[in-house]
């Protein structure tokens, strides 16, 4: 039978989670250069990939050298948007288990549309000959935290290398889930010199992804908080301007975007994907792409060294 004082103890003197410091939380150092890009969200299928994806056809238009590394291993939309087959050769899963070195990873891909063609570059995640073994492999060492810090800490000087060549880096990071979060932040903490904040309207995913900056990444810059895929009435976007702003300014960023869903972004045809809409459309044609050459504006600022002002300047669509 247990005691009054037993059972009083059990309820009096249960463990309370004491409260965590997040500025206490170690975070790795990020790479020691200006111009690795990367977009960031707990959210799936929010436009981290197209949002990068334009931004950087838009700026090879403008004449810039552009790199895009696609760490989404699972899911290698952005490699299969520019490469369309995926059958064997370099990728970014040989790079991560010592197979070669990220600079014999590059593929250069001419992507054409209606308006035109540029070339971009792409160290595409992962091709059909990585499976069986080197999928196991790399599973393998993702398995031991020792190992980890290890591959992360080369793939740091790998996008570093990488940005020494390229006027930008764009890193297509995969969604996270709190399972695999260990990696996760590892890498997020250590790959980029600035990083944009994606979300859709709703509030409470807003607040999560403030709270995950500040724990997993708060020692990379804010660039740009997004909230994409907006409904495309004024008041869902004035809304959704407040939101991107609110959230700017809790994580310091430079800029707050608020990007309307706009079906000329879609990327899904009955044929197959579709080219970048920059390569198919004039921007000035799509409210979306509209703001986002307004974002490549600070972009290219960015990546040729220049800070943006602090504070956050909202980029939205007026009424
Ligand atoms: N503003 C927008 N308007 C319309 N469609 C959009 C917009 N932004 C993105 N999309 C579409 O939403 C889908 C998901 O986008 P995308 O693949 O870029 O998201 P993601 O965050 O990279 O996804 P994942 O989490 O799988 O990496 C794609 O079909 C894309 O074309
Ligand atoms: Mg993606």
């Amino acid at each position: 039978m247990v005691s009054i004082l037993k059972l009083l103890k059990m309820l009096f003197l249960r463990k309370r989670p004491k409260a965590i410091d997040l500025s206490k939380i170690d975070l790795g150092e990020r790479v020691k250069v200006h111009n690795a890009i990367g977009n960031s969200s707990p959210k799936g299928g929010i436009g981290k990939t197209t949002i990068q994806l334009e931004s950087g056809v838009q700026l090879v238009l403008r004449g810039k050298r552009v790199i895009f590394i696609d760490w989404d291993i699972m899911s290698p939309r952005l490699s299969l948007r520019l490469l369309k087959e995926l059958e064997a050769g370099p990728s970014l899963v040989k790079v991560l288990i010592g197979m070669m070195d990220i600079t014999e990873a590059v593929r250069e891909v001419v992507v054409s549309g209606k308006r035109g063609s540029v070339t971009v570059h792409l160290v595409p995640a992962i091709t059909n000959d990585d499976i069986p073994e080197n999928i196991n492999k790399l599973l393998e060492e993702m398995n031991e935290p020792t190992r980890i810090t290890k591959i992360v800490g080369k793939m740091k000087g790998s996008v570093e290398k990488l940005a020494r060549e390229y006027d930008v880096v764009f890193n297509d990071y995969p969604v996270p889930s709190w399972a695999t979060y260990y990696t996760y932040q590892q890498l997020l903490s250590t790959t980029s010199s600035w990083i944009n904040l994606l979300s859709d309207s709703n509030p409470n995913m807003i607040q999560l992804i403030a709270q995950l900056h500040k724990r997993y990444t708060r020692n990379i810059p804010v660039l740009g908080t997004i909230i994409n895929m907006v409904r495309p009435t004024p008041e869902e976007l004035n809304k959704a301007k407040e939101y991107a702003l609110e959230l700017c300014r809790d994580v310091q960023g430079r800029v707050a975007l608020t990007i309307p869903f706009d079906g000329k972004l879609y990327d899904v045809f009955a044929g197959g994907l579709t080219s970048p809409a920059s390569l198919n459309y004039p921007p000035e044609s799509s409210p979306a792409l509209t703001i986002i050459k307004r974002f490549v504006d600070v972009l290219e600022d960015v990546i040729e060294g220049r800070n943006p002002p602090e504070g956050c300047e909202s980029i939205s669509i007026t009424f």
